[in-house]
């Protein structure tokens, strides 16, 4: 049996896990920094780190403890090396390093992407490559297959905002806070999804995403209204056209609204991701598909996909919300099928911001 520590620190979130045998998950600890970002409606990259290196040890110490191990009991060092924030990385990956030496354990770097994936097949064991996979966070939004649980082939990405990246920007915009996925996901279940029609987002590639076009437009709706609400009570309220309306001082007429507005966005970003997947199944003949990253949690995506799953007689596997997350039991697990494969690196490795499914 082989047990691995995985460290995750790529954008908020620091995260340790430890996973046997790649499938097997002792403990998942995770502390965020999310709510010192709050105030200011995004990540702050400096802030971020900052954290990482407060926590990480204390986060660290709750995974071995929830694993009832002792670091002597770790037989690798699985790491995110990238994609992420490079300030963040750089911290999880000295930390990695110090334990590797520290152990005398192998160091094995993890493509986060690919561990956001892999997640999927820790969740349901008999998930094997090959597979179509549609990671979905807050800074990439792809398509590829999965030729085995390291190889993967990039159908096509978003060309501007990731998903989960539009979710927090049209919540902003709606006066719902961040990070606005879980918000607009919360929200939407009170309103009517068909009432705001917003555009599916045309790409030139068939697999490539977009999704500017629909945060302008949710942008375009909210300013007309407001505009028509300023003309129809006949009192000028520049405050409700800004970007960032304040909901406290919102009607329950308007509440109502900004929930419709919620489920209309949702229900477009859906429709988008899920009619690129299953034009990948078409086009590659696979049928199955494994969905990860943050926004993979988000209740209407699953559903959806469930329906068109089983329409088209397709697997559609979804891990449970905490393996959607940013999460160290991801990483930990994905290190077990590269450290079979000799995939370790030396203690001169550096992160990579810009890594996708290497
Ligand atoms: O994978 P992740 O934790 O971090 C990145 O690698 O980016 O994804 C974070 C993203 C954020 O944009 C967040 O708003 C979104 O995932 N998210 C959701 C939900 N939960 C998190 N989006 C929609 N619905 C959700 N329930
Ligand atoms: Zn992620």
């Amino acid at each position: 049996m082989v047990r691995i520590v995985g460290i995750e620190t790529s954008c908020d979130e620091t995260a340790v896990g430890i996973v046997e045998d790649g499938r097997s998950i002792l403990s998942n600890a995770v502390s965020s920094s999310l709510a010192l970002h709050g105030p200011y409606g995004g990540v702050i990259p400096a802030i971020a780190a900052r954290a990482h290196v407060e926590t990480i040890w204390d986060v660290f110490a709750a995974a071995l403890e929830e694993a009832r191990r002792s670091p002597a009991e770790l037989d690798a060092i699985a790491v995110t090396r990238g994609p992420g924030l490079p300030g963040a990385l750089l911290i999880g990956l000295a930390f990695a390093k110090g334990l590797a030496l520290a152990l005398d354990r192998p160091l094995v770097p993890v493509d986060h992407l690919a561990a956001h994936l892999y997640a999927a097949q820790m969740a349901v064991p008999t998930l094997e490559p090959p597979y179509v996979g549609l990671v979905v966070s807050g800074g990439h939004t792809l398509l590829c297959v999965a030729h085995d649980d390291c190889r993967f082939e990039l159908l096509g990405e978003t060309k501007d905002d990731a998903v989960g990246e539009a979710f927090d920007k049209v919540a902003k915009l709606l006066g719902l806070g961040y990070p606005g996925g879980p918000a607009i996901d919360r929200i939407s279940d009170e309103g009517d999804g068909t009432r705001v029609r917003l555009p599916r987002g045309q790409t030139k590639r068939p697999f490539d995403f977009s999704f500017s076009g629909l945060k302008t437009a949710v942008y375009q709706y909210v300013q007309k209204a407001a505009q028509l609400q300023a003309l129809s009570s006949r009192v000028l309220q520049p405050a409700a056209c800004s970007l960032q309306p304040d909901t406290s001082t919102l009607e329950h007429q308007d509440i109502a609204d900004i929930a419709d507005i919620a489920a209309g966005f949702q229900e477009a970003a859906v429709d988008i991701l899920i009619t690129k997947t299953l034009r990948a199944c078409h086009r590659t003949g696979i049928k199955r598909v494994a969905v990860g990253g943050g926004v993979a949690s988000n209740r209407r995506l699953r559903a959806r996909f469930g329906e068109a799953g089983a329409a088209n007689k397709l697997d559609v596997i979804f891990p449970p919300p905490p393996l959607c997350v940013d999460n160290g039991a991801m990483v930990a697990g994905i290190g077990y099928p590269l450290l079979q494969k000799g995939r370790v690196a030396s203690l001169s490795i550096t992160s990579d911001s810009n890594l996708c499914l290497n």
